[in-house]
């Protein structure tokens, strides 16, 4: 059947087409052959079977138990890519999860995927078989690499192996899952799976880069086991319900609710690790929790998002482009490479000082008595950013971690950082607020000190970015 273009049509005639193609499993084409041949036969439209290899859907009703936070899902068309990696057992558990949800899938599958999980099984969960060649002529008449790419809302690679990510990265075609990658112009999102060396490569790091730089949303991956016997590491593809999870998120914000659409926003987080020899090295408590809470809530507020972490043990915010340092030298470097950018929030704890000389073998002991390390300030990053001639951000916004006279330090930080704001909080031992999950925040500004009462860090993040919205608002 040839392919079917409908022009002039209004946006709501549009929009119920396209629910009822959801609803009953078709592409838009195909439901209006079914509303003519319906017609033709003086009937009025009936739900029907769904057609094998069609996306199917659950009624119209909202799934029993969805909850509200979840209805950005519903009725997606949703194509899954599944590459081969042993992760794609997983990939049986998402599928059952995004219908949970109410969404439609439609399942690609590599030659290597079909090594650890079967068309058939994939098939019998998604409620419509699997699509595996390139040139098949059943499939590729009917529907075809093409539409498999369109007649969707969004995609998901998972497991996103080295080699579908290189392929995609390259813009290579040469079997059904690749060219459908190549093919669509829908909202792509990739769940990293491989062994940690694989992952940590420099060709797989390049490519990855590469389709972050492409638009590309990443989910994971995280650390952990590995398939293989003693091997562990960044390189486990993020659990199905973390994935559910990362991309109802960000779709609930993809619509009105973006206040930062546009806007490119730098964030530090985590400590920061000072080398004194190649085993040991001086640091701080630091979880990251906080600025990665607000990397997360930048993103989903339409932000692009540049992440500078140091060392945490915490998975890679979804859709943010990560920069993983160590010392507080490379944090500034990151950091300025990252600029231009609108806004920037230091929340990394950034060491104060570092070894003057880090040793080049491991210090004995039992030599000339104890060492004696001389230590040398470190970089000031929010200091250098907010004194920047060229390229400061329109707002800069630093933390200040206090264990006594919080607010008093932190105004005084205020004007010798040359900052916009300070989120000032008190960290000292009976707070929690080191590695915890709240936080009580003073908001130091030259207007003056507002306090907001003790609430989570992600509340805290959601607070923060919707103060810098409404602030660049104003300065703009
Ligand atoms: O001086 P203090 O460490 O208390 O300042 C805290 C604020 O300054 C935080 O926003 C932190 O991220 C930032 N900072 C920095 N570089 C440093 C020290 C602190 O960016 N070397």
């Amino acid at each position: 059947m040839g392919s079917l273009t409908v022009r002039n049509v209004g946006n709501d005639v549009k929009q119920r087409l396209r629910m009822r193609a959801a609803r009953h499993g078709r592409s838009m084409e195909e439901e209006i052959r079914h509303i003519l041949a319906d017609a033709d036969a003086g009937q009025t439209p009936a739900t029907g079977p769904a057609v094998a290899g069609s996306i199917q859907t659950r009624s119209t009703r909202d799934p029993p138990g969805v909850a509200d936070e979840h209805r950005a899902i519903l009725s997606m068309r949703i194509l899954l890519v599944i590459g081969g990696g042993i992760a794609a057992y997983k990939s049986l558990e998402l599928i059952r999860r995004l219908r949970e949800r109410g969404a439609a899938i439609r399942v690609v599958m590599t030659k290597a995927a079909q090594a650890f999980v079967t068309p058939l099984s994939v098939g019998t969960v998604a409620g419509g078989r699997a699509f595996t060649e390139l040139f098949d002529t059943a499939s590729e008449f009917d529907v075809g690499h093409i539409r498999l790419a369109r007649d969707c809302d969004l995609i998901i690679v998972a497991p996103a192996t080295a080699d579908l990510m290189a392929k995609m990265a390259h813009g290579l075609a040469d079997d059904l899952a690749s060219a459908v990658l190549l093919a669509t112009d829908k909202p792509v999102f990739i769940a990293p799976a491989m062994n940690p060396h694989m992952w940590a490569h420099p060709a797989t790091m390049r490519n990855f880069a590469r389709l972050l730089g492409d638009g590309v949303v990443k989910i994971g991956p995280n650390l952990g086991e590995m398939a293989e016997a003693g091997e562990s590491g960044l390189g486990r593809m993020a659990e199905p319900l973390e994935i559910v999870d990362a991309v109802e998120r960000l779709l609930s914000h993809s619509g009105k609710d973006r206040p930062l659409a546009g806007r490119r926003i730098i964030v530090t987080s985590g400590p920061t690790r000072e080398p004194i020899d190649p085993v040991r090295y001086i640091a701080n408590r630091s979880s990251g929790k906080q600025g990665h809470a607000i990397a997360r809530a930048a993103v989903e507020a339409g932000a692009h998002v540049t992440l500078v972490s140091g060392p945490v043990a915490l998975p890679d915010p979804a859709g943010v482009t990560i920069i993983k340092v160590e010392t507080a030298r490379d944090m500034l470097s990151a950091v300025e490479q990252a600029l231009p950018a609108d806004v920037a929030v230091f929340a990394a704890a950034v060491a104060d000082w570092r070894v003057a000389e880090v040793g080049a073998q491991k210090i004995k002991k039992g030599g000339s008595g104890t060492p004696q390390l001389a230590l040398v300030e470190n970089p000031d990053i929010l200091a250098t950013v907010a004194h920047a001639r060229a390229r400061r951000p329109k707002l800069v916004i630093g933390f200040a971690a206090e264990t006594e006279k919080v607010v008093e330090h932190a105004k005084l930080k205020l004007a010798r950082k040359g900052c916009d704001w300070i989120l000032a909080n008190d960290v000292s031992a009976g707070s929690g607020v080191m590695g915890g999950d709240n936080n009580r925040i003073h908001l130091v500004t030259e207007d003056g000190v507002e306090t907001w009462p003790s609430q989570s860090k992600g509340e805290v993040a959601r607070t923060l970015v919707a103060r810098i919205a409404a602030a660049l608002v104003q300065r703009t």
